[in-house]
């Protein structure tokens, strides 16, 4: 008989995340709409700095990540001492856990946000606290009420994902005031640049010089195309950074994603031209589904939430056995939900094509 060490209790509460990246036997993946991709890859300078690039792996990367910083920092007119990378936007916000929160703590975001809050809390031992949605909103006082004497991070997803709404600038600014600057909150901005000019949203950026305890997180895997590459960063004061350096893994940002995070900010015709192409075709295919007579989540960023009723499961398998990979919903707790990133718009069309095929 064989022993083996015991894991810390609370990791044995974590269910492994599902990532969209799974094609179940007998499914075909010739268009993944399942993990909110661009589907334009990168910028072509960002392809060929990534080549040039190969000729140095041998190094190390820049440990602190210096460079990137600082084209990020200009990019947003902001202080490059005030930014910490990662290897995707995943990696920071298991960083601000780990420095900030341990057991007996409490954490909180909302029902059905983005899984990996509930696994960076369970990971350091804290307690997740939920906050539940009216409606599939979120209400600044609600999760206000959820705030104790333990409560130690509050994670926002900005807009939500996989539900797609926000908490507009004025009750994003209530609950930062009202909240106790002990507790950090994380405004987790992976979609912002999708939401550019949609009135009432701030990422965020301009609350952070405001307000100490204010973090914003940002990622270079949605707009800038470069998931596969994994780069994130967050913004935040020097003294809320300065801890999470202390465990920062040095070189958590390769040398090839460091050059192409760099190169992807100056190529902002390319991510223009990505936000446009959603904007047109998010509402488009809003409209084929409300002619399907289905609903759907209203949502800001490149993926919508459509309600298949109790027929959700038959029409994942029917898109995934004719090559389109979706994401089903029920590790969200919205079971009759499937999330649909908004692909080119040969798949989109190709999708809806298969969708009146299913419903005729
Ligand atoms: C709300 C939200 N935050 C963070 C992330 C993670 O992004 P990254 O690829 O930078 O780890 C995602 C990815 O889907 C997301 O939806």
């Amino acid at each position: 008989m064989s022993f083996f060490p015991s894991p810390r209790p609370s990791i044995l509460n974590i269910s492994p995340y599902v990532g969209g990246d799974v094609t179940p036997p007998g499914f075909v993946r010739r268009i993944g709409l399942s993990s909110n991709e661009n589907p334009f890859g990168p910028s072509p300078f960002v392809k060929d700095i990534i080549r040039a690039g190969i000729d140095r792996v041998h190094f190390y990367p820049n440990s602190n990540a210096t460079v990137l910083r600082q084209g990020i920092a200009s990019f947003y007119n902001i202080d490059p001492s005030w930014i910490l990378c990662g290897n995707g936007s995943e990696d920071t916000l298991h960083l601000l856990a780990r420095t900030y929160a341990t057991e007996g703590d409490e954490i909180i975001f909302a029902e059905s946000a983005f899984g990996l809050y509930q696994i960076a809390t369970l990971a350091v031992g804290a307690k997740p606290v939920l906050v539940p949605r009216e409606n599939f909103k979120l209400n600044w006082k609600a999760v206000f009420q959820k705030v104790t004497p333990q409560t130690k991070i509050i994670y926002l997803d900005h807009p939500g994902n996989p539900v797609g709404n926000f908490l507009n600038k004025d009750d994003l600014l209530k609950l930062i005031q009202e909240t106790p600057s002990t507790v950090l909150i994380v405004l987790d901005a992976a979609y912002a640049e999708y939401l550019e000019g949609v009135e009432g949203y701030t990422s965020g950026i301009e609350l952070v010089s405001e307000f100490s305890n204010v973090v914003m997180a940002r990622t270079f895997s949605k707009a800038y195309a470069l998931a596969g590459l994994r780069l994130g960063w967050i913004y935040a004061n020097p003294k809320i950074l300065e801890p999470v350096n202390r465990i920062r893994p040095p070189f958590n940002v390769t040398s090839l994603t460091q050059n192409a995070g760099i190169e992807a900010l100056k190529d902002q015709t390319w991510v223009k031209k990505a936000m446009d192409h959603n904007a047109i075709w998010r509402p488009w295919f809003e409209r084929e589904i409300e002619k399907l007579g289905l609903s759907f989540i209203p949502c800001y960023a490149n993926f919508s939430m459509v309600n298949f009723g109790d027929k959700a499961t038959d029409v994942y398998q029917f898109l995934g056995e004719n090559g389109i990979i979706v994401r089903p919903m029920g590790a969200y707790n919205l079971p009759s939900y499937l999330r649909i990133t908004i692909g080119q718009a040969h798949e989109m069309q190709e999708l809806v094509g298969l969708l009146n095929k299913f419903y005729t």
